[in-house]
């Protein structure tokens, strides 16, 4: 039998598979998956498990995942990775209480602000964790994703310690994720929403890859986002140094140049988007003086709503 803790994810899109083929490259043989809609779980069913291809060297792998339906909860996990849309967090935190065990930590992976918190009110009685997300990826299909690269997640609780996640850091680590635990992580959620609060609505307005981002304009906007957000992160007693922020992202941006970002990828799927939990938090942080990042969820709110009903040239 193995002495590996029972790990779960929550959502297999993107993010999710790409979390379980880490795990499966550490050497965990059974991984539950938990999906919303039955045609994920059928599908990942007859294909024996979700298929992740390696953008860099076009390699695929079949992770022999266990797909389950949201509304079956059948295990008892250490570790719950919840990997939904923040927009879909609440409706799955009734099936993250059901399968955690009482000693076990959940590790919410959400892009923005707003999950976490929401999961750390809901789920008191449990260590809750929050994981940033430091790779890219795109689900081309229900059992398809794109792996674009990016190897780190960290990770950290806020409320209480939770020297558990060690045990999760070695198997990730033993499979090729850096998986580090960190003291600190509100202030790695903070450049996190630096990084998504510039590159998520400039890629989504212009449909484009992250480069826009370093045109001249793009410049300019990214300044007077990455203001607004250094004062939010004032307000609720972060410093960020704008300048250092500025050279890290753009830092980021030219290792991702290539990467369409997942807000794009909503648009351009017709999906609704995250904005409120980026831009959108910025904008509620500030009131008046968030000019900008109202502004940008404003245009990007408009974009949702004008799914189909464009004008044919
Ligand atoms: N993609 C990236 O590169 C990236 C990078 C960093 C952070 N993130 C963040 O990671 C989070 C997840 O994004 P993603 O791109 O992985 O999303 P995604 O590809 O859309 O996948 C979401 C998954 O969640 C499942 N789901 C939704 N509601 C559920 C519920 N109530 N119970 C169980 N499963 C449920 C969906 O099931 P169905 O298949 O049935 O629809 C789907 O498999 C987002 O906050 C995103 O911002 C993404």
């Amino acid at each position: 039998m193995s002495r590996d803790p029972q790990i779960c994810i929550i959502g297999g899109g993107s993010v999710g598979s790409v979390l379980a083929y880490f795990l499966h490259r550490g050497g965990i043989r059974e991984i539950p998956v938990y999906y919303a809609s039955r045609e994920s779980v059928i599908e990942v069913e007859s294909q024996g498990g979700v298929v992740v291809i390696e953008k860099k060297s076009g390699a695929e792998y079949l992770v022999p995942i266990k797909p389950r339906h949201y509304s079956q909860p059948v295990d008892q996990c250490v570790f719950v990775l919840n990997a939904v849309k923040a927009i879909d967090v609440p409706r799955s935190l009734e099936l993250t209480s059901k399968i955690t065990r009482e000693d076990g930590v959940v590790i919410m992976l959400q892009n923005g602000f707003g999950s976490l918190e929401l999961a750390e009110e809901k789920l008191a009685w449990l260590k809750v964790a929050c994981g940033v997300v430091y790779f890219a990826s795109e689900r081309v299909s229900r059992a398809r994703v794109i792996y674009y690269g990016g190897d780190a997640l960290l990770v950290g609780c806020r409320r209480r310690p939770c020297g558990e996640l060690l045990v999760l850091a070695e198997i990730f680590k033993r499979g090729g994720l850096d998986f580090r635990v960190v003291d600190n992580i509100d202030h790695y959620r903070w450049i996190k929403l630096a990084f998504n609060s510039v590159v998520n609505p400039l890629t989504a307005i212009t449909r484009s890859r992250n480069e826009i981002v370093l045109e001249e304009e793009g410049v300019k906007l990214a300044e007077m986002i990455i203001r607004e957000v250094c004062e939010a992160a004032r307000l609720h007693g972060y410093n960020l140094d704008p300048t250092r922020l500025i050279k890290h992202i753009f830092k980021m941006l030219e290792d991702s140049r290539e990467n369409y970002s997942s807000m794009v990828q909503d648009i351009l799927a017709g999906r609704n988007t995250e904005i409120d939990y980026i831009n959108g938090f910025i904008a509620r942080t500030l009131g008046e003086r968030g000019l900008v990042n109202t502004v940008l969820t404003l245009l990007v709110k408009l974009i949702e709503k004008s799914r189909g009903r464009g004008v044919k040239g």
